[in-house]
């Protein structure tokens, strides 16, 4: 048994390595009005730790749970870590990395959640997946599954933007779309795998989520040469992502191979800041969430109680921008880096921007950190409908030629 299972809330340990999604008391308190309760944490057993600590090189397969069989069936990662000189000089931070998720196979970090679920369920004999998602989960799952020959059943708000479903839909999966929220998605995936079976990978309620949501740190870790960032930048939706950023460190810190944990900081759009709000004000209470940033819209977040303490252990806090300020950082990155980023991620780097004199008041220009961009723009260009305009065609002539502008 590589691993255990502890309530995140009551801290009450469930020794079993079969599929469990919440703690059972715990969960029993949930009433839709408040962040839910229950959610469990994956301890993996020393043993697994003291094999990690003894290699040379770690990869996320020495930390997971369910540890990969074929990697190379569906790469995650190892994806580019990017140092943007330009945006470096124009906000003074010369040790500002970017690492680029949105060059995962399905275009977004989901499919390091997506990778591990999908393990979880070889292992345990299930062929079907269900799960809710704004968009990117899904299309990852479906992706993961298409390579793996899994079945993927995925409930997903009507209003999500198109090329996310169609991406879906062309993997293969069963896409229902729901007349409602993500959140009410969420809760019909649930019923579902109640009656018709399989597991279900929602975020969070799947601990193994969270898991693999990890590998992230890890490649950061290696990838900057077994040394670690002193704050990361991590766009906030359910908080399953920033907890998963937090888990691998800890991981990472538990085997003995780092000594401290970086500033975690969370990013959401002001129009849907649950989470900000617990760190803030431990204030757990449902948000009526607005945001154009459709893949960090939550009302109530799935891992709210969970991202909350796991950004304030690691001495960070949290940062909230107008829409209108992620909308403005799209065009910051593609024109100043050259990276296509939806609006959810580009909160991650607006976020930035606006916390630049308080990070560097808390640790100083040199600092080392790191911006999750974590979906590429690629899956949503309505939103820069009415912000970018193709010019107008010229005729076909060396005339039409000589008279264009000059672009110097
Ligand atoms: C591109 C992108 N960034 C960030 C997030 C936020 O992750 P979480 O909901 O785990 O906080 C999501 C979630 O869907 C996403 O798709």
């Amino acid at each position: 048994m590589r691993f255990h299972y502890r309530c995140s809330d009551c801290g009450k340990e469930f020794r079993t390595d079969g599929i469990m999604y919440q703690c059972p008391d715990c969960a029993a308190e949930n009433d839709g009005t408040r962040f839910p309760k229950g959610n469990l944490i994956v301890e993996l057993e020393e043993e697994v730790l003291r094999a990690a600590a003894s290699k040379e090189h770690v990869t996320p397969d020495d930390f997971y749970p369910y540890p990969s069989p074929d990697p190379d069936s569906y790469p995650v990662g190892i994806t580019p870590l990017m140092r943007p000189r330009r945006i470096q000089r124009k906000l003074g931070l010369p040790n500002l990395s970017f690492k680029l998720d949105s060059q995962l196979i399905s275009g977004s970090f989901k499919d390091r959640a997506s990778y591990e679920v999908a393990l979880q369920a070889i292992a345990h004999g299930e062929r079907k997946i269900a799960l809710a998602s704004t968009g990117n989960a899904g299309a990852a799952m479906s992706a993961v599954g298409a390579a793996m020959g899994l079945d993927i059943v995925l409930f997903v708000p009507a209003s999500a933007p198109i090329n996310k479903l169609m991406q879906s839909v062309l993997y293969g999966a069963h896409v229902i779309p729901v007349k409602g929220t993500y959140d009410d998605a969420f809760a019909l995936s649930i019923e579902y795998t109640k009656l018709f079976g399989g597991i279900n990978r929602n975020t969070a309620y799947n601990p193994m989520t969270i898991e693999g949501k990890k590998s992230i740190s890890i490649e950061l870790f290696e990838q900057m040469g077994r040394r670690i960032p002193d704050a990361v930048y991590v766009p906030v939706g359910d908080g399953c992502i920033i907890a998963g950023v937090a888990k691998g460190f800890s991981d990472l810190r538990k085997a003995g191979l780092i000594d401290r944990l970086p500033r975690l900081i969370a990013c959401q759009s002001e129009a849907s800041d649950a989470i900000s709000r617990a760190i803030r004000n431990d204030d757990f209470r449902i948000v009526s969430a607005t945001t154009r940033a459709d893949s960090i819209s939550v009302d109530l977040p799935a891992n709210g109680r969970m991202a909350a303490s796991y950004v304030r252990e690691s001495g960070g806090w949290a940062v909230t921008v107008p829409d209108q300020a992620i909308l403005d950082s799209q065009l910051v990155l593609t024109s100043l880096a050259g990276v296509l980023a939806e609006p959810a991620a580009a909160c991650a780097y607006a976020a930035l921007e606006k916390d630049r004199g308080h990070l560097i008041s808390e640790l100083g220009a040199d600092a080392e950190v790191a911006v999750l961009l974590t979906g590429t723009g690629f899956k949503d260009m309505k939103a820069f409908d009415g912000r970018v305009s193709i010019p107008p065609a010229i005729e076909n002539s060396v005339e039409a030629v000589r008279a264009l502008p000059s672009f110097d």
